[in-house]
């Protein structure tokens, strides 16, 4: 996720940014730069890679001034380089912004000024709020400010600096964070707490729609209709290490609730504005692409694997294709029948997990089309890949993926979705109807997130058992094998996800008294199966852990204990129960008191075979 900083005041302008940055670098970034005014001019640095490239660039020749902005880019509309990297200028250089979040109606915008005779220098969603501050521009910096705020869309954080207005910044946000730092005869400006915490513990932070114009020895704050904003200070109390994590214990859970915001960007940009249909601008498939190829494989590993398994219910029950799912270190070793007849979707993360990069370029090699599912701009996979799909989740941290799974979700259901309006298999009505549902879906799982007391009592209560068992039909067990994966990374319990209706092929007789089992039922095309295969459990006395829609109110005739999310169509629920099953093996992992963000033996990133 990009880092922002800014300063105004008397000290060196650089040194702040500088120190700033290396605070932000824990939310993970590809490139990074600095714009400081020194009296006459800006001077914008930028340089791909580390903060440290940028330093050596800069060393011998740092820039002098009292005024300045900066950023770490996580890159998303473009890929890491030089000229993409912030801060953005317009045509003239007068004005420079940085920019953390995505602007999502920037195409329209950039003909509009491309027209205008505007000269952009980047492939960057954000350039073009530099260039729409220059058009707009009537003298007055903040009243221009405001009107290319009613001009854009999306999600932002936004610094703004002007050498025609040197003696201050102007900065505001929607959906992203920003926070003011308060300083004697000078203040900061950063995407987030750790920024700033080693030179001040006196914070405003920002409100969406709130614009602050600040200068060194004042600070105004306006919201989105002018009127004045009397903000609160905020004392910071936590450490460096706590601030990182943005007062949360671990990233996991950081993560965890970072999942609406998470869900939000990434369908952004891909609905119509009508709500009618899916728009996949990356793809700009057809019905003769579509025929081209007659099977799809899904190929990933772990989490990933486990969402390629939704991605294959989906894209089966909408689009009517048939879809086969493979764990990469396999895939490749079993020769498939793989040929110019195949699209293959790799699920990664990172990009770079070893053995699924090897399965796409094996699959390339036999001549099979490839579309890349990933989280990171610019990765191995995402270059290797014919197409790409990317999840804007922003960087993960935790070594257990989370919100990586939840985006990875949305977007094959979106995919699903965008296949089957080519194909006519789904009705205009049932489309628009799941569209609906699907923009639902970030405040649905903000709910599921807002009482966690209950999972934190099950998982003191069950945190110490040795075995615990999910069960679920349909989609409910491809969520079931993700809890399970959870459970056991983080905590370390044993645990297993079985197809309900397996169990009695073998498994029931590991089910004896006080066995903990998680039971999803959600799918109601099964839900009466599903209810059966609960009864044979709790007849060997297992306590049954129910997870049920709201509205449900049968489930909790036959189990232990219910956890309720949000009613929604039975497929697009795994998004919302697979939360508490992550906040399940969270505080678990802490019951036994894990290390939950290394978790032992493991890796984020496997790029070994
Ligand atoms: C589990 C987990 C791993 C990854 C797997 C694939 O929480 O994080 O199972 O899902 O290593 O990684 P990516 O998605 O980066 O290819």
């Amino acid at each position: 996720m990009c880092g922002i900083v800014g300063y105004i005041g008397s000290g060196e302008a650089a040194e702040f940014l500088l120190e700033g940055l290396s605070k932000l670098e824990y939310r993970g970034y590809d490139s990074a730069g600095i714009a400081v005014y020194d009296g006459s001019d800006v001077r914008v640095e930028k340089s791909v890679g580390r903060l440290a490239a940028l330093r050596d660039k800069i060393r011998e020749d740092m820039p002098k001034g009292s005024l300045g902005i900066g950023h770490t880019r996580w890159a998303t509309h473009g890929r890491p380089s030089d000229s993409n990297a912030h801060p953005h200028t317009d045509c003239s250089g007068d004005f420079v912004i940085v920019h953390n979040g995505i602007i999502e109606n920037y195409l329209g915008l950039k003909e509009d000024l491309i027209e205008k005779g505007h000269a952009f220098k980047s492939e960057t969603d954000t350039e073009v709020v530099a260039h729409l501050l220059e058009e707009v521009y009537n003298g007055d910096f903040e009243a221009s400010v405001r009107e290319v705020l009613r001009r854009i869309e999306g999600s932002y954080s936004l610094v703004f600096m002007s050498k025609k207005h040197p003696d201050r910044l102007i900065c505001t946000k929607q959906d992203n964070p920003l926070v003011i730092g308060l300083g004697e005869g000078e203040n900061f400006v950063a995407s987030d707490i750790p920024a700033i915490i080693a030179r001040t513990r006196r914070t405003f932070i920002m409100n969406d729609g709130e614009v602050a114009v600040v200068r060194k020895d004042s600070i105004e704050i306006t919201n989105r209709r002018g009127e004045p904003v009397t903000k609160k200070v905020f004392e910071v109390n936590w450490n460096a290490e706590a601030a990182e994590k943005g007062g949360y214990e671990h990233f996991m859970l950081k993560e965890i609730h970072e999942q609406p915001k998470a869900v939000r960007d990434t369908m952004s940009q891909r609905i119509a504005k009508d709500g009618s249909a899916i728009v996949m601008d990356e793809l700009k498939w057809d019905a003769e692409f579509l025929n081209s190829f007659n099977k799809i494989y899904i190929v990933a590993c772990g989490t990933a694997y486990h969402a390629g398994l939704v991605g294959k219910f989906y894209i089966e029950k909408l689009a009517r294709i048939v879809v086969e799912v493979d764990v990469a270190s396999e895939f490749r070793y079993r020769d498939p029948v793989v040929d110019e007849n195949t699209l293959l979707i790799v699920v990664s993360q990172s990009g770079e997990t070893s053995d699924t990069l090897a399965a796409l370029k094996e699959s390339k090699r036999l001549g099979a089309k490839t579309l890349a599912i990933t989280n990171v701009v610019g990765s191995s996979i995402a270059r290797e890949a014919d197409q790409v799909l990317y999840t804007w989740a922003g960087p993960e941290i935790a070594v257990a993926s989370t919100k990586a799974y939840t985006t990875q979700l949305v977007l094959m259901f979106m995919l699903a979705l965008y296949m089957a309006e080519i194909k006519k298999t789904v009705k205009p009505e049932r489309c628009r109807e799941l569209i609906s549902l699907l923009k639902k879906l970030p405040s649905q799982v903000s709910e599921t997130l807002s009482d966690v007391e209950p999972i934190k009592t099950f998982a003191k209560h069950y945190g110490f058992n040795e075995d615990v068992f999910y069960i679920g039909r349909s989609l409910d067990y491809d969520v079931a094998l993700e809890g399970a994966l959870k459970l056991k990374e983080v905590s370390y319990i044993h645990a297993e996800a079985y197809a309900a209706g397996e169990l009695k092929h073998g498994t029931l007789a590991l089910i004896i008294e006080g066995v903990p089992v998680i039971a999803l039922a959600t799918q109601k095309s099964v839900y009466e199966k599903t209810l059966s295969n609960i009864k044979e459990v709790k007849a060997r006395d297992a306590v049954v852990i129910g997870i049920a829609a709201e509205g449900d109110e049968e489930l909790e005739k036959y189990v232990d204990h219910v956890m309720k999310v949000p009613e929604t169509d039975e497929l697009l629920i795994p998004l919302l129960t697979v939360v508490p099953l992550q906040l399940l093996a969270y505080y678990a992992a802490i019951t036994r008191g894990c290390d939950v963000d290394k978790p032992r033996n493991l890796a984020k990133s496997v790029t070994v075979e």
